[in-house]
């Protein structure tokens, strides 16, 4: 059994899992509502927050799963990348945790565990895959050849996704987080309504950028002040969102492609996107290639798949020691 604990970013999230890779219990306490108000994550506000609850988390976590420290092998946290102060939370209670119980530390990177969250439900992609994470903090296309075997295949470089969604609806005033309020405006519009760039589109890289699409909206309204005689704000929405959703699709199939890969995993909060899930798998269909995408729950932020990537790791003899440390970096670390 594996205690993960995850505090990246503005989720305080506790989990267990068991050696079959069933989750006992995933607990998530969403920091939501506090960051709303700045239309982001505010990091100082982010870190005490985690302070507050991470505590309650871990409790909550055995109470619902009904297990005893005593039935604990390990501890998996997140050590990065993420907000500093926050993942400094997470990994003081982690290493507490392994000091004073006595067990295993196994440290995950957010992005491993993101990418290993579909094995959660069942789901057995065969090695090597390749791997789209994508959130409000990545846009990462990662050829997976084993657990802590990775390369880097290809990313943003500048506004992940997610964040461009963000983004975008508080400059329309829409609200946060932008993804999930963006797409269900789309739901009701007309995503050819409004031609957008697609960034990188014919670099002949796998590399992604964000910055010049959310540009070239608000140069559209700058320039249009009467947009709305021609186009709702769904038709906006669902173009914005096509354009992403497009070069994700675009890239992640020409990686696979090139790499000769026949499995993808979508991992990260953009992947809840229905439309994006759609795209892909009809995509997948007609190029013959397998696509694994987790539940919506597993796709944001959670602990359970800290716990699921910790426990993979730990069965390979990868543990950590109490000089564990935090890192904003991608990079990974076994
Ligand atoms: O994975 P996640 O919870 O946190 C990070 O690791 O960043 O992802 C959060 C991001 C936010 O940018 C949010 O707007 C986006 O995922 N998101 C969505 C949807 N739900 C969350 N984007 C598009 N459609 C959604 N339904
Ligand atoms: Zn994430």
């Amino acid at each position: 059994m594996i205690l993960g604990i995850e505090t990246s970013c503005d989720e305080t999230a506790a989990a267990i899992v068991n050696e079959k890779m069933n989750i006992e219990s995933s607990i998530i306490f969403s920091q939501v509502d506090l960051h709303r108000r700045y239309g982001g994550v505010v990091p100082e506000i982010a870190s005490r927050n985690h302070l507050e609850k991470i505590n309650i988390v871990i409790d909550e976590a055995f109470n619902k799963s009904g297990l005893k420290w005593s039935s604990i092998n390990g501890v998996a946290v997140t050590y990065g990348p993420g907000l500093i102060g926050a993942l400094m939370v997470g990994i003081s209670a982690a290493k507490s945790i392994a000091l004073a119980k006595n067990i295993d530390l196994i440290g995950v990177n957010h992005l491993e565990g993101h990418f290993f969250a579909p094995l959660l439900v069942g789901l057995k992609p065969k090695f090597p895959f390749l791997a789209l994470v994508v959130s409000g903090g990545h846009t990462s296309l990662i050829k997976v050849n084993e657990i802590s075997e990775y390369e880097v295949v290809g990313q943003t470089l500048d506004d992940a996704a997610g964040e461009a969604l963000d983004k975008i609806a508080k400059f329309l005033n829409l609200g946060y987080p932008g993804g999930p309020i963006i797409e269900k405006l789309a739901r009701e519009g007309d995503e050819q309504a409004i031609d957008f760039p697609q960034g990188l589109r014919f670099s002949g890289d796998f590399n992604f950028s964000f910055s010049g699409l959310k540009t070239a909206l608000i140069y559209f309204i700058r320039d249009n002040p009467e947009w709305q005689r021609e186009f709702s704000m769904n038709d906006l929405c669902a173009s914005f969102q096509k354009a992403i959703i497009d070069i994700l699709v675009e890239k992640t199939f020409s990686a696979a492609e090139k790499l000769n890969l026949k499995e993808i995993i979508l991992a990260g909060g953009v992947t809840a996107n229905l439309g994006l899930r759609k795209t892909f798998e009809e995509r997948a269909r007609s190029s013959n290639l397998k696509i694994f995408i987790p539940p919506v729950e597993l796709c944001t932020d959670n602990a359970a798949m800290i716990a699921g990537a910790g426990f993979l790791k730990w069965k390979k003899g990868f543990k950590k020691d109490l000089y564990l440390e935090a890192t904003p970096s991608k990079d990974f670390k076994n």
